[in-house]
Formats: structure tokens, C-alpha cells, sequence
């Protein structure tokens, strides 16, 4: 939308103009606090315009402003059980399109469809014997069921294919949100695209400010990676992304084994991306004393399990979970890796960890924030 500054409202304008006052900051002297005297400008003033500043971005915990915007084709950032997600009518084309941009997320790269209950599946894909075990036992939760869709779903969300992705999130207030509107909610995490995902208000914030009119804050989300991604084919399952429910699980609900899905650089299954979850600041992964080595000189933050490392002035140890907690762990992560992206240090270096359970998903995020990916 281009909006043509003599058609704007004398409002609109001093909105713009107090937004932009927001973001003037100076290099040297922090903002000195209400009532203190304001210093000579002996500095340069450095300001910030937010592109698409006309939309405030608010945050709030009121599901019926979530609803009646999500009514009117608006996007709303949502909590979950995984990481937020940023939804929208998943029925209305304008916003499926909106979620796109606003994620800058390229068009072949399909959403997952969010509904209340197991019931509104079969409303939206068909739904064979095996996927309605998998469905009885892991949903409401951290798992998304890839099924043959039906003729309603609209080919904006699953990228032209046959397929659609679903999910029930195991949070109250998006499950009330879901009942309230009626209509599925298309929903990727809510970053944008290539990003680490969100696992706060406050991460959505920092990448979709502007862009989106609200945020539903339902807290810290719990297990803070994002669900797995299962497809019964045939005498098998495939795991396309590994999350909290794991192949071992899958296996004992169905009987049935397991593949992996693979991923690549140019996927032929979407939700293959190999570089994704990146960092800015370089990543490396794998024996940290080594890794160590091979970087000397550098400024570093390191992501552990358990263990400790001595590490040099300038550079920091996160120990995800001194208890040895790998849900701990996974609930950190990507909190972690933001924090770090924050800091003044040159690299990251980050474990291996344990390959079980939900640290699969663990590794899976961590070897594709990469940056040999990149
Ligand atoms: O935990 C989650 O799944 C979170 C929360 C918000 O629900 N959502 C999430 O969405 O992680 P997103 O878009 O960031 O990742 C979904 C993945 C993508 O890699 C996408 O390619 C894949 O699922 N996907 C979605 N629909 C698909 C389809 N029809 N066929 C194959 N892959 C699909
Ligand atoms: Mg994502």
C-alpha cells in the first residue's frame, strides 16, 4: 500500500513524527531519564525510521482484539506450546498473501494449518487409520500431521501441493482463540524468514514491529522448538522435522518405523530448508575444544548441554541445563541464540547434543543455523 503524505491525516503525521522521536538515540550518551537536565548535543544523533511505522504493533493478552482482527483478514502473532506463530485466516487469500510478506517468506514454502480439535481435521484433509492414531495420541501437542487435502484449502497455504500440513497447538489461549473465530488459522513461527523462531512476546516484537497490529502474549512458550512434522506413507512413517514428539514415540503409538526426512538447499519437500534458524553472528557446531583451536583470537559465546568451558575474557558460556534436562534445554535454545546475536563477540560455537528424543530437533536446529549453510 503506498500512502501519499498530502492524503494523510494531521494525526497520522504526528503520529509518524513521535514515532521517529522514539528512535533518536545518540552513540555515546544514553537517554538520560524523565526530569534530567538534557545535555549540549556535542554527538551525532543517529535516527532510526521503522519502514511501515503507520502500523503500531501492540501487545496484549486479550483473545476477543486477537479475534475481531483476525476477522478482518489482520494478521496476529499467537502463542504456542512450540514457538509463536503468526496467523491468519488460513480460508481468506489476503491474508495467506499477508502472511508471506510479512514473513518475507517465498511462496513455495507452505503453512501449517492451526485448528481447535481433532475433529476439524477431517473438515480440512482425509484422514487414513495410522494418522488418527498418531493424531488420538500426540494432539493437542507438539506434532503436525501432513495429510492428502481437501478441495477447501487453499493452494496459497500448501504451495500448490495436494498436501496441506496440520496442527492442533497445545496452549489454551490459541485453542480458545481457534474456537472463537471459527476458521483455521494458517500460522508459521513468527519471524522473519531464515530467522530464529520466537519463543516470546518480545521476540516477535523484535522482527515483525510495524508490520503486524497485535501480539497475543500467552507467555514463555514451553517447549520452545517447533513441532514435528509427520506423514504416514504406506508401511512407514516419514519425520520431516524432528520436535518434541520423536521417531521412538512415533514408533511405539504405530508399530511402524521411522525415516528421516533430508534435507537440502533447493527442497523438493518443503520444510527441508538446509540454512534456516541462522544466527547473525557465525555459528559453528560440533567438539568445542577443538572449535576453540581452530578459532583463536576470537570473541566467543559457546552453547552447552551441561558442560563446562573455560572460556577467555570476552567470551561467555551458556549452559543450557545444569540439571542434564534436555526439555530444559530445548526450551532455552533459541531464547539463547537471540540473546547471544545481541552480544559484542564474534562467534558461536555449540555442543553436539544428545541425539535422543527431543534433542534430535535440538541438533537439527543448531546444524541448520550453520554458517556453512549460508
Ligand atoms: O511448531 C510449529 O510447527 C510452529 C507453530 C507456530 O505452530 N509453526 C512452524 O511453522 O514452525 P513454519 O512455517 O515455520 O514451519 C512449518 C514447516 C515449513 O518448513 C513448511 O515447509 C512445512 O512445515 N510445511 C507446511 N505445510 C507443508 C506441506 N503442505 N507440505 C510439506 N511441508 C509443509
Ligand atoms: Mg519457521
Amino acid at each position: 500500500m503506498i500512502f501519499h503524505r498530502e492524503r494523510l491525516s494531521p494525526a497520522i503525521l504526528l503520529f509518524r513524527e513521535f514515532h521517529a522521536g522514539c528512535y533518536i538515540r545518540s552513540r555515546n550518551h544514553p537517554d538520560p531519564g524523565p526530569g534530567a537536565a538534557v545535555p549540549e548535543r556535542d554527538y551525532p544523533i543517529i535516527v532510526h525510521f521503522v519502514p511501515n511505522s503507520l502500523m503500531q504493533t501492540i501487545i496484549g493478552q486479550d483473545i476477543a482484539v486477537a479475534a475481531s482482527l483476525l476477522r478482518k483478514d489482520a494478521l496476529v502473532a499467537i502463542p504456542t506450546e512450540t514457538v509463536y506463530g503468526l496467523a491468519g485466516n488460513a480460508l481468506h487469500e489476503a491474508a495467506v498473501v499477508a502472511i508471506y510478506e510479512a514473513k518475507n517468506r517465498p511462496r513455495f514454502n507452505p503453512l501449517i494449518l492451526h485448528v481447535a480439535d481433532i475433529a476439524d481435521i477431517e473438515t480440512y484433509a482425509f484422514v487414513d487409520a495410522v494418522s488418527r492414531q498418531l493424531a488420538q495420541a500426540f494432539m493437542p501437542g507438539p506434532f503436525t500431521l501432513l495429510l492428502r487435502k481437501k478441495e477447501i484449502v487453499p493452494e496459497l497455504v500448501t504451495a500448490g501441493s495436494d498436501k496441506v500440513a496440520i496442527r492442533i497447538p497445545a496452549h489454551e489461549v490459541s485453542r480458545e482463540l481457534l474456537r472463537r473465530v471459527g476458521f483455521p488459522l494458517a500460522a508459521p513461527s513468527a519471524n522473519p524468514f531464515g530467522y530464529v523462531s520466537p519463543t516470546t512476546a518480545t521476540h516477535v516484537l523484535q522482527g515483525l514491529n510495524g508490520k503486524i497490529p497485535y501480539i497475543l502474549d500467552g507467555g514463555p512458550c514451553q517447549v520452545g522448538v517447533e513441532s514435528s512434522i509427520a506423514e504416514v506413507s504406506g508401511d512407514k512413517v516419514i519425520l520431516h522435522r524432528a520436535g518434541g514428539i520423536s521417531a521412538e514415540m512415533i514408533t511405539a503409538v504405530t508399530g511402524l518405523p521411522v525415516v528421516t526426512g533430508v534435507h537440502t538447499a533447493t527442497p523438493s519437500t518443503p520444510g527441508q530448508l538446509k540454512s534456516h534458524y541462522a544466527t547473525r553472528i557465525p555459528l559453528y557446531k560440533g567438539d568445542v575444544p577443538a572449535l576453540m583451536k581452530q578459532f583463536p583470537d576470537k570473541r566467543m559465546a559457546v552453547i552447552s548441554f551441561t558442560r563446562s568451558y573455560p572460556v577467555a575474557t570476552g567470551s561467555h558460556l551458556f549452559i543450557l541445563s545444569p540439571a542434564s534436562n534436555i526439555s530444559e534445554a530445548a526450551q532455552k535454545l533459541f531464547a539463547t541464540m537471540r540473546r547471544i546475536d545481541e552480544m559484542d563477540v564474534d562467534l558461536i560455537l555449540a555442543e553436539d547434543f544428545p541425539d535422543t528424543g527431543i534433542g534430535q530437533a535440538i541438533n537439527d536446529r543448531l546444524n541448520r543455523a550453520q554458517a556453512i549453510h549460508k
